[in-house]
Parts: C-alpha cells; structure tokens; sequence
C-alpha cells in the first residue's frame, strides 16, 4: 500500500476516463450554449452563510458541508452545490434578467461513500433568474432531457412535482407533520428525528416500515392554491406538447430546503434506487432574496456527472473512444530528427508522439502501436544519409513509402487521408 492515497469518497480520473468526462462537459455546453446559457465560473469555496441560506433542516447543510476557518478568520466551505452560489454572484453583479447560466465543476459533500455516491463528485447545470413563466420551466426541464437523449440514455425518467406556493407549501407541511405525528409509534426512528426539523422530508425515506404512512399521507395537490394549480397545469401541458413524457409523483420533495413549485428529477433505470438520481432541480423563487437580493424567480437543475457515467456504463452508452495521435515518430539514431519532426507535425495541426530513451526499432514499433497513431514515420541512418524519412500506415493494407525529408507534411497528409 502507497503512503498516501485519495481521501474516501474522492477519487483521481485517469485517461481515458478524463477524456470522456471532458466531451461530457462539452456535450452539455453545446446543448445549454444553444439555447442561449452562458457559462459561470465561481469559486469552489464560499462564505459559509451563502450555503447556509439553502436550508439549516437538509443533511446537506447539517451533516455534510467541508467546512473550516481560514487564515483571516473567515468562516468558509467547499460548496456542496452551485444554485447558491450562482444566486450569490447574481446579488453581487446584478446583470439584465432573464439571468440564464451553465455550470460544470466540482461539489463536496461528506457523505458516506458508495458506488455512486462520492465526496467529491461533478455537477453540469443551468440556472434562470428574473423569469416567472410556465413555458421557461419546461424549457429548462427539456434541455435536460435534450442532454440526456445526446448522450444516448434510453432509460432515464422523469418525475414531476409541485411544492405548490410558500403558503401551500406551509399548510401542507403543517398537515404533514400532523398526519406523522399521530401514527409516531409506526414510524421508523430516523425518520421521527427527520419529522422534527422538516416533515417533507419524511416523504424521501427509503425505509420499508416507513412506505404505509407515506402513502396514507396528505397529498401536496389537495393543497394548491388556484394559481399554484394553474402553473403546475401549463408546465405539464408544455411538457406534453413538446412530447416529454413523464410521471407525477407527489412524493418528491427533494434533498434541498429552497424548492417551490414545480420540482422534478430525472432517474436512471439501472443504478440502485439510493443512487439513481441522476439529476433534480425546480423553482427557488426566494433565496435570491434570502441571500440579499430583490425578490427574484429562479429555476434551474444540476445532472451528477459521475452518476450519469455510470447510467451510461450500464446502458453501453456515451462511450468516449481512448485518445490517438495520428502519428508516431520512429527514430534510431537518437531522437533529435523525432524531436524536430514532431514539433513540425503538431505545428502543422497534426497529432504527433514519439519514443524516448532511444530504444531499439522494435520496442519503438511496440510503443507505435499502443499509440492509436494511424501512421509511423520512421527515421534510421539509411533515412538521414538519403535526406528521406520512411512512411509506414499502420492500419489497413496500404504500402510504407519513402519521401523527401522537406515533404514531410504533404507525404504524412497523404497517408492519413
Ligand atoms: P441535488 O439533487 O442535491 O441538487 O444534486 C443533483 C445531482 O447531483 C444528483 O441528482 C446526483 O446525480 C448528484 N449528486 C448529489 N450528491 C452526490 C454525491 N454525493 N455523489 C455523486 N453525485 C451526487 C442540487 O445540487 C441542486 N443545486 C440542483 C438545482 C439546481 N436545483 C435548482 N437548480
């Protein structure tokens, strides 16, 4: 065992493996890009307040936060999620509205790991502030539907809810917390302790003793006001006439404190059911203003990277072939024609590698062909005494050649073409 390894639930990504999370990235971008998102780049670390106003009664806040006090004796965290912080850079810059913006990077949070379930994992999302319409929730429901269907998911859900207004919201909460408290003695014990600080969460509980009083409970639709009923009714018209298929599921509250109204998370069908997430968001009509700013209407989403790789892995989706060069130098006589020939290739805009430590011609033929390269130019003495270079294609039938040292470029675009 090395001295040192990564921290539990973190993880390094290694090639090719960080490759197929880069195109992941840039998949993401060119499908948000198009729909007229702009990419924001916050810090990793905050002030701990801004997390903080996503909801004192969530694990996310409580239990989990990466949190500690730095030099200047400031209280910081890593962030646990970017809906925050984009609402805390909104304050800070106020930029025209609709305010649309993507995000990819990093989250911590010190949960216990598992398959699926990390540390530190990866977020791509988009976030919308300063517009209140039905038909921007479907929009933003759509893209990530969109970025699901690219990377070529066939089994993703999608579930759809309302938390109905703040004041729909807190008598149903009330009527909640009522209904679970009168049947305590069935409910299971983490879920009592989770009853004191937020009923609604009770509704997430995976626990089997806990699914009869879930299904006996109030239901958030019976407390709709006639405008809460109405939005929710246009957001599941635009989904259908856009041909979205997805599934009312009055059960989900999500992990996050700052939902209202619509709520939605798109499930893979083959992770196991504590990790299938794959990605959630909804509206946060108040915490732009809990963090400062004038009342403004947010929505947005976040995809889990990691998550949404492994969906792929078991659907045999998305993969990301391991990265080539196009051309492998071959050099015998010391590595300094290697090292001038690369450097011509890659400036030239060809891919281009080579061996080092002057090896011999069969062991630099070896490395050639792990390379992926689709072409060898090899130079030995005969080569240099001649001013010639030899061009070997190293897959499909096509004969080597040789060619003048100074046509290099066309004779190696010949040979690729
Ligand atoms: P969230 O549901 O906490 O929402 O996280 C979104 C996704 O991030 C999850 O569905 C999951 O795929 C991934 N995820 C969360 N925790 C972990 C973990 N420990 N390991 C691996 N993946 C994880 C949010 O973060 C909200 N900010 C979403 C949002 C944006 N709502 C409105 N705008």
């Amino acid at each position: 065992m090395p001295e040192f390894q990564t921290s539990p639930g973190m993880r390094d990504i290694l090639p090719a493996e960080s490759g197929r999370w880069r195109r992941f990235v840039q998949v993401f971008a060119e499908v948000v890009e198009a729909a007229g998102y702009g990419q924001i780049i916050s810090p990793l670390l905050e002030d701990i307040g801004v997390f903080q106003r996503v909801g004192g009664a969530t694990d996310v806040v409580t239990k989990e936060m990466f949190d500690f006090v730095d030099r200047g004796g400031r209280h910081v965290a890593l962030r646990p999620e970017l809906t925050a912080s984009v609402c805390r850079a909104f304050v800070q810059h106020h930029p025209a509205t609709p305010w649309k913006v993507f995000y990819a990077g990093s989250q911590f949070r010190y949960e216990a790991p598992q398959r699926g379930r990390y540390r530190q994992f990866d977020q791509v999302g988009i976030e919308v502030l300063g517009a209140d319409d039905p038909y921007l929730d479907v929009e933003v429901i759509a893209l990530g539907w969109e970025f699901y269907r690219r990377l070529g998911l066939n089994q993703v859900t999608l579930l759809l809810n309302s938390l109905g207004e703040p004041d729909d919201r807190a008598r149903y909460v009330e009527a909640l917390r009522a209904h679970f408290t009168t049947h305590l003695d069935a409910l299971s014990e983490g879920s009592r302790t989770t009853l004191v600080k937020n009923p609604l969460r009770v509704l997430d509980s995976k626990r089997r003793e806990d699914a009869p009083l879930i299904a006996a409970a109030p239901r958030i639709a019976d407390f709709y006001s006639d405008a809460a009923a109405a939005n929710f009714e246009a957001v599941q018209a635009g989904l259908r006439s856009l041909d979205i298929p997805f599934t009312l599921d009055t059960t989900l509250v999500r992990g996050l404190d700052y939902y209202r109204r619509t709520t939605f998370e798109y499930q893979g069908g083959t992770l196991d059911s504590a990790q299938n997430a794959l990605g959630g968001g909804g509206r946060y009509d108040g915490l732009v203003e809990s963090l400062g700013g004038k009342p403004t209407p947010g929505i947005g989403f976040a995809l889990g990277l990691d998550r949404t790789l492994l969906a792929c892995d078991d659907e045999g989706v998305f993969q990301v072939p391991p990265p080539a060069v196009d051309v492998f130098v071959v050099d015998t006589t010391g590595g300094l024609h290697a090292m001038a020939i690369t450097a011509e290739l890659r400036a030239a805009g060809i891919s281009a590698d080579r061996a080092y430590e002057n090896r011999s011609m069969k062991s630099q033929m070896k490395v050639a062909d792990r390379s992926g390269a689709s072409v060898a130019v090899i130079v030995g003495s005969n080569e240099v005494d001649a001013g010639e270079l030899t061009v070997r294609p190293l897959r499909g039938d096509d004969m080597q050649f040789t060619t003048p040292r100074s046509d290099l470029i066309d004779s190696v675009k010949k040979a690729l073409s």
